[in-house]
């Protein structure tokens, strides 16, 4: 017989689609966004960056803007600059931001976060910022886009082309270089204990592995999958950074098995969306969150009394869920503050058996494209 090796299956690498050949990637994409970006233990180098500390001093307010996955990016951005850095930060999305005349002046830095560097909402956002004396970094995994042209600094993710439509390795590689961000920004305003910095950079430069790791749950994602792709509502549940890859987790799933899901801050279930809990109802729960975990579990009671099937995700070594929830998943024990950039590879996984099991058409979901170009 023929092996018939088309150009295709060798540009997935033997993937089924590009999006399971792109989720594999994220290892080594992690990694290359990393490269020669921390020096000394605890220095960022930052080499299209060029902020003084001086101009750091004066910045009072920093704008995160982006569009569907690259916004939920800049949700994580949020935290993680306000804790290092201490400068308060809204995240928005572009198309809202562009036409709300946000309050922008000099003293404000805006960091636009764009895979594909031409997103026509992101762009004109950026526009808006730099007209009002706005500082713009650009986070772009395209070198020479739009975006990359237009920024005052670029940080470009090194992920390789991203073909499917659902972006994977873009967004863990946008996290990546807004956890650079923020230690770049604290160091230099020296907001953050320099042990405490170090301890973060080494746990940064671990994930690769522990990425590598979490890639072995696929047999069990592929099957939880197969036992649920019918669920008509999926419920994604989280506090503090949980929260902002639940948001990741939810969109993955809508997109590309067509599931209606929501993303939730786990608060507030008892504030009405507790009402959409019933017999059965299909949660996903992020809690690898160690000091919001014993709210995070009561907030799972909340649901799992009231007949929700709930899927949960901790963080290595904390147990208390068996038992509790139908299904737990362990995160490879990180520090709670970057365990975002590996929580979200299993809900990718998730997303993609969900919609291969229906059938659907995977990289290129109905609807949509890789880059909206246009309004
Ligand atoms: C994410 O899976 C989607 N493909 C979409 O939300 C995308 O993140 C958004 O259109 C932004 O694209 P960009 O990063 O290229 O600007």
């Amino acid at each position: 017989f023929e092996v018939k090796w088309d150009v295709e299956s060798a540009e997935k690498g033997g993937y089924e689609h590009f999006m399971l050949k792109e989720i594999h990637e994220q290892p080594n994409a992690i990694k290359d966004t990393l490269r020669g970006r921390i020096v000394n233990d605890n220095e960022i180098v930052l080499d299209k960056v060029n902020i003084t500390k001086d101009e750091i001093d004066k910045i009072d307010k920093i704008f995160i803007v982006a569009c569907g996955t690259a916004y939920h990016a800049g949700v994580v951005g949020k935290y993680v600059i306000e804790k290092f850095a201490r400068i308060p930060v809204e995240v928005d999305i572009a198309s809202e931001f562009r036409y709300r005349e946000p309050i922008i002046n000099e003293k404000t830095l805006t960091i636009v976060v764009s895979q594909s560097g031409e997103t026509a909402d992101t762009i004109a956002a950026l526009k808006e910022a730099k007209r009002n004396g706005s500082r713009v970094i650009a986070i772009t995994n395209v070198v020479g886009s739009s975006i990359s042209r237009e920024a005052d600094d670029v940080i470009y993710t090194w992920a390789g082309p991203e073909i499917a439509v659902a972006s994977t390795k873009a967004y863990t590689t946008q996290l990546v270089a807004l956890y650079l961000i923020a230690l770049d920004l604290a160091l230099k305003k020296g907001t953050i204990d320099k042990e405490y910095a170090k301890a973060i950079c080494d746990e940064l430069k671990q994930l690769p592995d522990k990425a590598k790791h979490i890639l072995d749950y696929k047999d069990e994602l592929q099957e939880f999958a197969s036992n649920h792709f019918n669920s008509k509502d999926v419920f994604y549940l989280g506090r503090g950074l949980d929260y902002a890859v639940a948001m990741e987790g939810s969109l993955k799933l809508k997109e590309i098995s067509y599931i209606h899901s929501e993303a939730y801050a786990a608060g507030e279930l008892k504030h009405g969306t507790l009402a959409l809990i019933e017999d059965g109802t299909l949660v996903i729960a992020l809690a690898t969150q160690e000091h919001l975990f014993e709210k995070m579990l009561s907030n799972i009671r909340e649901v799992t009394t009231r007949g929700g099937y709930v899927l949960a995700f901790a963080m290595e070594g904390n147990n208390q869920l068996e038992g509790i929830v139908e299904k737990v998943l362990y995160i490879p024990k990180t520090m709670e503050e970057v365990a975002p950039i590996i929580t979200v590879i299993p809900l990718q996984l998730l997303a993609y058996y969900m919609a291969v099991e229906k059938g659907c058409d995977v990289d290129k979901p109905r609807n949509l494209a890789k880059s909206v170009t246009v309004e």
